[in-house]
Parts: C-alpha cells; sequence; structure tokens
C-alpha cells in the first residue's frame, strides 16, 4: 500500500482543489483505491510540524473540480524561520521529518508559491521524496511559464478595470485599480493590458509620479475625460527605487497611506485638479471559481505531478515550458523569483498601443 501525502501553502488561488482533484484521481486510478492512501496534510507546513493530518477517501476528491480555496486548508509558514525553533521551543525542521515518518509515507506532494519551494526544496535536501506544483496568482514561479491561480486571477482584475471603465467615463474621473502583487507585476500587466488600461505601473519598471502626470494631462487636452491606471501593489517611484534596500524598506513602510494608490491618487489631484478615485480589489483576486483555464492547467500539473510519485521521480516541480508540461528539480527553481522581463514581448506590445509604464 503506498501512502501519499498531500499538503497546500501559503496564500490560496484558485484551482487548488482541481489540482489536488487529478493527483488524488491519477493515484487512485493508477494503484488502485485499495492500493493507495492519501493523507491530507491540514494548513499546509503548519500541519505537518503539529502532526494535522486527515486520511482522505476518494469521496473527498469529488465534486471540488470548480470550488475555490483549498479543502486541505493552508497558512504562511516563513521560509526564512523554519530553521528557528518556535514560542514553544519546536524544531520545525525535525517535526516535519519526524512526522513524515510517523506517518509512513512514500512521498509528500506540495502546492505552493515561493516560499513553498523553498521549504519542499529544504525537506527534499533533508532526505524526504517530495514533489511539487506551481500556484499562485503572482505567476512569479521561476521555470514555468505559468501558475495556476494566475488566469483566474486576471480575469477577476480585467473584470474590476471594465467595471471602472464605465463610471469612470462617466464621472470623468481618472481611477486607479491596484492589483495584487508586492513583487512582480505580472497580474497588473496582463489586467492592465486586457482591461484597457491607459498606465500601467509595476514594480519591475519604476515610475516617474511626472511622466504619469503628462500623461493624464495629455489624455484630458486629447478630449478623453477620463483615464485609468492599473497600478500593483508593489509599484515603486524611481526616487525609492534608488535607495539602498534597508532604507528603501524603512521609506515604504512609513508611507502616510495606506497603499501606494493612494499616495500617487494624491499626487495626481493635487497636480492636475482632477477628481481621482482608488479601488481595491485586493482578496477579492484570490476567490472564487478557477476559471475554464487555470481548471485544465491544474489538472494537467496534477496528472503530471502523480506521475512523478508513480514513477519515483522525486524532488521535482512540475512545470509549464513552451506549453508543454514539464518537471524541472527543485534545486534550480528553488529562491528564484521570475518578474516581469522589462523588455519582453509583452511590455512592448503595451508600449505600443500607447500604455504608459510611467518611465
Ligand atoms: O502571493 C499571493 C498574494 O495574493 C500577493 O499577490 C499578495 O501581495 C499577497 O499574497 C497577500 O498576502 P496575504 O493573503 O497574506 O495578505
Amino acid at each position: 500500500m503506498k501512502r501519499i501525502g498531500i499538503l497546500t501553502s501559503g496564500g490560496d488561488c484558485q484551482g487548488l482543489n482541481a489540482a489536488i482533484r487529478a493527483v488524488a484521481k491519477t493515484l487512485y486510478n493508477y494503484y488502485g483505491t485499495d492500493g493507495v492512501e492519501i493523507i491530507g496534510i491540514i494548513d499546509g507546513y503548519r500541519g505537518l510540524i503539529y502532526g494535522e493530518h486527515r486520511k482522505m477517501s476518494p469521496e473527498n476528491f469529488s465534486g471540488i473540480l470548480t470550488m475555490g480555496g483549498t479543502i486541505l486548508g493552508t497558512s504562511r509558514q516563513p521560509f526564512k524561520l523554519m530553521r528557528v525553533v518556535d514560542e514553544n521551543s519546536v524544531d520545525k525542521v525535525s517535526e516535519m521529518k519526524k512526522n513524515y515518518k510517523k506517518l509512513n509515507l512514500d512521498c509528500l506532494v506540495i502546492l505552493g508559491g515561493n516560499g513553498t519551494q523553498k521549504t519542499a526544496n529544504l525537506l527534499r535536501e533533508e532526505g524526504l521524496n517530495v514533489v511539487s506544483l506551481p500556484k499562485t496568482i503572482d505567476n512569479d514561479l521561476w521555470a514555468t511559464d505559468k501558475t495556476f491561480g494566475f488566469q483566474s486571477a486576471v480575469d477577476i482584475a480585467t473584470n474590476v478595470i471594465d467595471c471602472i471603465h464605465t463610471t469612470a467615463t462617466s464621472h470623468g474621473r481618472v481611477f486607479i485599480v491596484e492589483v495584487m502583487g508586492h513583487k512582480v507585476g505580472w497580474l497588473t500587466l496582463y489586467a492592465g493590458i486586457a482591461g484597457g488600461a491607459d498606465i500601467i505601473l509595476i514594480p519591475e519598471i519604476p515610475y516617474d509620479i511626472k511622466s504619469v502626470i503628462k500623461t493624464i494631462n495629455a489624455r484630458t487636452e486629447s478630449g478623453k475625460n477620463f483615464s485609468i491606471l492599473a497600478v500593483a501593489e508593489g509599484a515603486i517611484s524611481k526616487e525609492l527605487a534608488a535607495l539602498p534596500k534597508k532604507q528603501k524598506k524603512a521609506a515604504i513602510s512609513e508611507m502616510a497611506y495606506p497603499s501606494i494608490s493612494y499616495k500617487i491618487a494624491k499626487e495626481i489631484e493635487d497636480a492636475t485638479g482632477r477628481e481621482t478615485r482608488v479601488t481595491v480589489p485586493g482578496h477579492f483576486q484570490r476567490g472564487g471559481s478557477p476559471d475554464a483555464y487555470d481548471r485544465v492547467l491544474s489538472t494537467r500539473f496534477g496528472v503530471a505531478a502523480a506521475q512523478l510519485v508513480i514513477e519515483k521521480d522525486y524532488g521535482k516541480m512540475v512545470a509549464l515550458v513552451n506549453n508543454r508540461v514539464a518537471a524541472v528539480p527543485l534545486e534550480e527553481i528553488a529562491g528564484k523569483l521570475k518578474a516581469v522581463p522589462i523588455d519582453s514581448e509583452v511590455v512592448e506590445t503595451a508600449r505600443k498601443i500607447g500604455i504608459s509604464f510611467g518611465e
């Protein structure tokens, strides 16, 4: 009897349940329902550290394809604290190894984003058999063209910009839609293009507020009574970006606004006299059903991950490379962020149709 653990870790996203379902169905189909036992680890690595898990049965994986969130629960367990004992002197890494052994697992299937993949690699280094899947609305995982969750979040953020378009036109206002993404701007870039934003600000391309204002004024002068900005949570001005890391962090945390969008809105209003509003869809972007694209991608990834388990090809993350599902060694991807290349074709596309990046 094979015993496979499965956990979801980090921020949730659409498609987690679809991927879990695909892993389980493939394993049950291959080994038979009597030939494999699947153990659900509760709330991500926290469950592995503190021994919270439940025995799953085939029924648990039915009817979940379209469900948002994760049936296993999730939590954030920062990688940098993994080697730090907790407030009760619990050594997390050693507890995770102990629980893996206690559960008599053949392999642990891990669904997660960047931090999760780093811990998956740590567990691999510690001798555990792991296979992982790339999830996140941020699409910032190295070595995969797409992560599941991304496209569904793009759809939601695009819909927000679409809705804002109608009210912005009626009132002749400037609107900022703040899109998730502290470190990378994939989501903002795609939703911005799809929603027809006039200005897109992403962390990879620091902005000059004077250039943003110039674009808005130019639109006003040309008779356009509204402007829409898609701004990433992590958008940063050229001045801040030029600061040393520590000073930059301090300046961001001392900012007298709830988020960067509100600061930009104030600067626009002061400089142009135009009414400027901010909309922050926030976690709305991570909620609800996965779209059709993510259901398919999650299913492809889930099947490929189960195949790695069956072939005992451990220590790898499944990935989408040139539209084919592949497997990449965890040590090659752990800790690497996939930012938007500023000279990429998609950025150029936006520039060529006149979208400003506030440079
Ligand atoms: O990593 C996914 C993500 O949604 C980011 O886009 C966002 O900045 C962050 O998580 C929010 O984290 P939390 O859910 O912990 O507030």
